[in-house]
């Protein structure tokens, strides 16, 4: 059975709420408050599972009150109701420590469905903190040991270059070809697009990471990533542009340490832009591929790119480059692009538009269903570049590894 505690204002709310929620046997309403200070007294009486919180409200609004019940109650989560166009409140709402946001009106399921995930969430959590003495961090036994995974971000200074496509089939190889544990998190906050490119349906995002506090456990991580193709675990943007700026770059250090113990490689695609939050994340990576293609404005923007690498104090040793879309009629010069943009390119991907058109229509990765595809080879040795041979270990037998990797001339 949830417990619920339910504060408007209006009384007339309320009563529509009690009634909405009347069909549900798990769901019983345990009290109800008409403003914030009401619903803090409320809710220290009869400790609630989750709280149903209004935001404008008479003596004290839904947010002080949500602050102040984060802080004293933090068993009792809050979902927090809005109307529409509040934009500036979900960020509000969300920081005041809300798990969850609904938009006013919505329909009696999604209603049930914020309160059951929210109420599930909390679940794990209590169980994970019970399991767990505060000492032990809760590292799975991965492909490196104990040891954290290794960031690898995909970055362009232009839209367009292939950076989805290539994050999303490096993760795909990586977790194919090694014994390695891989996530994919897309953090192209706004317009991200790993979810389209891996025909990926999923209703959790980076959204709900964000509510979850300090500390992102095992288990909650566990229920926000989907399966993505080849063994992967994908974490996906949010589900809406708007949602964005939920995400700060305090909630990706976290996320990070989190996914890091749990997984040997997280390769993360990016929006393009040298903003404040890609320089942040840019700190907390150990490896950046930066994706260029052979056209004048591409390489000028990688150029670019790779100077505030270097303005940064980036370790040069952490950045390589990526040459995508080479065919015939390009003129490729190894030695003159690593010589004009003094970085080494350790990898080239064909121009390939007819296998990356079927992968990308389909929602496929291109290095599963057209392996010995050019472009599906050349990832692979980029894989083979990027993973010390530990990774390896268990998964190929050492002569078939041997071989391989004299193959890519190394
Ligand atoms: N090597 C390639 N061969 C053929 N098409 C490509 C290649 N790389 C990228 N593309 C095309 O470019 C599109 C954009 O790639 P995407 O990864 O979404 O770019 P970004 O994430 O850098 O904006 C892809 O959907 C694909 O159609
Ligand atoms: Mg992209």
């Amino acid at each position: 059975m949830i417990r619920l505690l339910v504060v408007d204002d209006i009384a007339s709310t309320r009563q529509n709420l009690q009634k909405l929620l009347g069909f549900d046997d798990d769901i019983e309403v345990v009290g109800t408050a008409g403003d914030g200070r009401e619903a803090v007294e409320m809710a220290h009486a009869t400790k609630p599972d989750i709280i149903l919180m209004d935001v404008n409200m008479p003596v004290m609004d839904g947010i002080q009150a949500t602050e102040l019940l984060t802080e004293e109650l933090s068993a009792s989560p809050v979902i927090i109701m809005s109307v529409q166009g509040e934009r500036d409140y979900l960020r509000r709402a969300m920081q005041a420590g809300a798990r969850e946001f609904l938009i006013k009106p919505f329909s009696h399921d999604e209603l049930v469905a914020a309160i059951r995930q929210v109420y599930m969430l909390e679940q794990k959590r209590g169980t994970y903190l019970a399991d767990h003495a505060p000492a032990q961090t809760g590292v799975a036994a991965t492909a490196r040991g104990t040891e954290p995974g290794e960031v690898i971000l995909v970055f362009a200074g232009k839209g367009g270059v292939g950076k989805t496509l290539l994050a999303s089939n490096l993760a795909v190889a990586l977790s194919a070809e090694t014994s390695a544990k891989v996530a994919l998190v897309d953090l192209d906050l706004q317009f991200g697009d790993v979810g389209v490119m891996l025909n990926i349906d999923h209703p959790r995002s980076i959204t709900d990471l964000v509510s979850s506090g300090e500390a992102i456990e095992p288990e909650i991580l566990g229920d926000v990533l989907a399966k993505g193709p080849g063994g992967i675990s994908v974490l996906l943007a949010p589900l809406s542009p708007e949602y964005a700026d939920l995400v700060t770059t305090k909630h990706i250090r976290n996320i990070m340490a989190g996914l890091r113990g749990q997984f040997d490689y997280v390769v993360v695609d990016t929006s393009c832009h040298v903003s404040e939050f890609n320089i942040e994340l840019i700190e907390l990576v150990q490896k950046i591929l930066v994706v260029t293609s052979l056209t004048i404005p591409a390489l000028k923007d990688a150029k670019l790119t790779l100077k505030v690498l270097e303005s940064l104090g980036v370790d040069a040793a952490a950045i390589q480059l990526i040459v995508n879309r080479v065919d015939a009629y390009s003129d490729f010069n190894k030695e003159a692009i690593e010589g004009n943009l003094r970085s080494p390119v350790v990898a080239q991907l064909p121009f390939e538009p007819r296998v990356v058109g079927e992968a990308v229509t389909r929602g496929v990765p291109f290095v599963e269903i057209q392996p010995e595809a050019e472009i599906s080879r050349a990832v692979r040795e980029l894989v083979a570049q990027l993973v010390p041979s530990v990774v390896w270990a268990g998964r190929r037998e050492p002569d078939k590894v041997k071989k391989r990797r004299s193959l890519f001339g190394r």
